[in-house]
């Protein structure tokens, strides 16, 4: 028997709101029947684009029986109350990274999914690469031996246009911090969902190049949890932007990813597999994101309504990169300590602490 695609609603129609219009078009079993945005012109082009409703009211997008499930795509400091607002009405939510840019929020959006029974999927497109998800498999299953290294390299470029194409951008109150918590998120989450949880870090994070109260650059050590340890490195301000980089290497193996290519693969007992070229991404351009990813994680969402079976990434997953950066920004503030992962938040405001007591995070 045939059904409905489920109905789509996004809530955010700039950058990265057409991605996902694009998405839930091009997904098996969605459809997307009305955008929303504060600046009506865009609500409007981007829904009359696909045949769409469109408001100004996130709650007339809400309230609509035709939606079944929401995309947030409004600023990072925002997701965390759009999406709470969405599981109160029942809606399935498919979140924009990162989930939110506080931890006592994140933990807010998932409780609230949780206690309206609606699913809560995070964004991370790299994950949904079959070169990345092929790489996990050869970690996780053992094939590089005893890990020993596990590094990310994000040197990308925003110039400075890119920061005054919206007044968000590059705040603490709603992008929650620069290189790191907005395009490094990527790498973070993708590195740690391979070599597995952080346990602690050690870090500098600056603005050197941008007039910018958020970091611009940022370094950081960290020791994984399995003992391996590893370099986080996250800049914007590196022209002219290169491929986010992966080494990943075992007493028993190497493996080294140039954007979504594999170019080194090599296991102790096995063949030398052939390796990829590396093709240019989002280094340079915030808009040179293709919809590809977006479309697994619609479909995937879509799956989990249907099977009513968690997404591929929840709430919680989504959330430990975001984690990991607090404990970074944490440390620098601390002249460059450990920081001790888990992170704990304070009683009395939006803050984070760590356990050295003394270093407190706003936002
Ligand atoms: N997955 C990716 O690769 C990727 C790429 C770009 C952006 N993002 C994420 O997407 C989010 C949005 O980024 P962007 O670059 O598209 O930002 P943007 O500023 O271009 O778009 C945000 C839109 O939200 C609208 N908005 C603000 N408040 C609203 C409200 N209360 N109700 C409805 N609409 C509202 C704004 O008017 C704006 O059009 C960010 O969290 C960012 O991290 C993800």
């Amino acid at each position: 028997m045939s059904q409905e695609p489920l109905g789509f609603a996004i809530i955010g129609a700039g950058v990265i709101g057409p991605t996902h219009a694009q998405a839930i078009e091009a997904a098996a079993d969605a459809k997307l029947v009305c955008v929303c945005d504060v600046i009506e012109e865009r609500a409007q082009a981007l829904a009359e684009k696909y045949g769409a409703a469109w408001t100004t009211s996130i709650g007339e997008a809400l309230i609509r029986e035709d939606v079944q499930a929401v995309s947030v795509c409004t600023p990072s400091g925002m997701h965390g109350d759009h999406a709470i607002k969405a599981a109160e009405a029942g809606k399935h939510i498919l979140c924009e990274k990162p989930v939110d840019i506080s931890l006592r929020k994140i933990d807010e959006t998932i409780q609230a999914a949780e206690e309206n029974h609606v699913w809560l999927a995070g964004v991370f497109q790299n994950r949904t690469v079959p070169e990345h998800i092929k790489v996990r498999e050869a970690v996780r299953g053992g094939k590089l031996g005893k890990l020993v290294l596990g590094d990310c390299y994000q040197k990308w470029y925003r110039a400075h246009s890119y920061y005054a194409s919206a007044g968000w951008r590059a705040t603490w109150e709603l992008d929650g911090g620069g290189a790191l918590m907005n395009q490094g998120v990527h790498g973070v989450d993708l590195i740690q969902w391979i070599m597995g949880k952080a346990a602690r870090v050690s870090a500098y994070a600056r603005h050197l190049t941008r007039n910018i109260p958020v970091e611009d650059t940022a370094v950081a050590i960290v020791e994984w949890e399995n003992g391996a340890l590893g370099v986080l490195e996250g800049t914007t301000s590196n022209y002219p932007g290169l491929n986010m980089r992966m080494e990943i290497s075992g007493d028993d193996g190497t493996i080294v990813m140039d954007g979504n290519a594999i170019t080194k693969w090599a296991i102790q007992g096995e063949e030398a597999e052939e390796v990829g070229e590396a093709e240019e991404g989002a280094s340079a351009d915030p808009l040179a994101i293709n919809s590809v990813g977006h479309v697994a994680h619609v479909e995937d969402l879509c799956r989990a309504i249907r099977e009513n079976r968690e997404p591929a990434i929840t709430g919680r997953e989504a959330r430990h990169a975001v984690e990991i950066i607090k404990a970074i920004y944490l440390s620098s503030r601390e002249g460059g300590a450990t920081i001790e992962l888990p992170l704990s938040y304070d009683d009395d405001g939006p803050g984070i602490t760590s356990k050295l007591g003394s270093a407190r995070l706003e936002w």
